[in-house]
This record gives C-alpha cells, structure tokens and sequence, in this order.
C-alpha cells in the first residue's frame, strides 16, 4: 500500500472525496495516513477525526515556504508518507519538501489550467477571474507540485459549462462536486497504483 498524506487548510470537501474513494474502494492502492492542516479551525480537521485518520495541525505563520516546507517534511518522513496530496491547501511550499518528494506531490486547482492560476488565484477568487472574464466553460486540474505555482504537469482535468445565472458560489460548488470530487480521487488511485507496480519491481 502506498502511505497518503492529504494537506488541507478548510472545508476539506476533496478530503471527503477520498474518504468516500477509500470506502468504496475506488482507492484501492494507498490508504490515508496522515491529514495535515495549515490552519487550527478547518473542518477538513473533523473529517478526519471521523474516518479515524491521524492529524497534526502546522500553522504557516512567519515561516518563509522553504522553513514551513522543511518542516512538513519531516513530518512526512517521520510517518513514512509516500504520496502527498494538497487539497483545498492554501499555502505555497518550498524547501526539501519538494526535493524529497519529487514528482509525488499532487494538487487540485478549481480552474482549468493555465487559466486562472498561480499566486493569488485560490479559492472562491478563480470564479470570481473566470466569470468576470466570461468564459463559458471551467472546470478542474489535478497536477504534479513543482516550484512553479500552479505549473507542474497536468494529469487529468474536467470541465463543466458556466451558467448564465452562475455567481462564484454556484460555480465553485458545481466544480467542486462535478469535477475536483472525481478527478481528484481517480488521480490519487493512478498515481497509487502506479508507484505500487514501481516498488514491487525494485524489490
Ligand atoms: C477547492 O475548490 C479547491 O480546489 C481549492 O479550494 C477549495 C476548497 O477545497 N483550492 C485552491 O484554490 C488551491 N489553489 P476543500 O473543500 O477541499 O477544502
């Protein structure tokens, strides 16, 4: 089994999707070990206290992203994360973090890259870019954490049509429900399941 390390910093909507992954059994080839929140009062916090998932809160404030990267590191390290999935986490991240765990950090961004992403676009703030620019379409990326905000190769997206009537909040929930919740948990049992083939042939 591949060890998942899900960040989080709010609702934890996406956590809940792989919950749910885990107990339908979608998520098959890691399991949830470890939930890491940036912020003391998410309620991503009390999901994981439900489905029984160990959690420790570490709090960004007045540490650079390389000092708050090296610190999620080694606690990453000292639980024997493999796989490390940002959902819903709203902290840039730097330092060792994304050395040791190259190519096995993943995000879900509520937009379809490259539009409406990078520093600054985060939460209901891409809906509000995406209908004040008017497109029709948006949607969901799930891709790989590199230095480069938001940059990283892409491995799956979704999209849905935006409404006439939508305001952000409508947007973000449909995009939410009908995009992150199944790309996200699809992604993770891939890369999963992938990185389960690499360790039984290296053995
Ligand atoms: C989700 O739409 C997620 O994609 C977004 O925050 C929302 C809350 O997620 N993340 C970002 O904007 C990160 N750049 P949650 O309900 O899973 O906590």
């Amino acid at each position: 089994m591949i060890n998942i390390a899900v960040l989080v910093s709010g609702g934890g909507t996406n956590l809940g999707a792989l919950i749910k992954a885990c107990d339908t059994g979608l998520l098959k080839s890691g399991r949830l070990c470890l939930v890491v929140s940036s912020n003391p009062s998410a309620y991503a916090l009390e999901r994981a206290e439900n489905a029984g998932i160990k959690k420790v809160v570490l709090q960004r404030k007045g540490k650079t992203p390389e000092e708050y990267g090296d610190e999620i590191c080694a606690v990453l390290k000292s639980e024997n994360i493999d796989l490390v999935v940002l959902a819903g986490f709203m902290c840039i991240l730097g330092g060792t973090l994304l050395e040791e765990y190259r190519n096995r950090i993943i995000n879900v961004h509520p937009s379809l890259i490259p539009s409406f992403c990078g520093e600054g676009f985060y939460g209901l703030r891409v809906h509000e870019a995406a209908l004040a620019y008017g497109v029709k379409v948006s949607g969901a990326t799930v891709h790989i954490v590199t230095d480069v905000v938001d940059g990283g190769k892409i491995l799956k997206q979704k999209a849905v049509d935006v409404l006439p009537d939508d305001t952000a909040e409508t947007l973000q929930r449909r995009i939410m429900t009908e995009c992150e919740q199944i790309i996200l948990p699809e992604a993770v049992e891939e890369l999963c399941a992938c990185m389960l083939l690499e360790k039984q042939e290296n053995f």
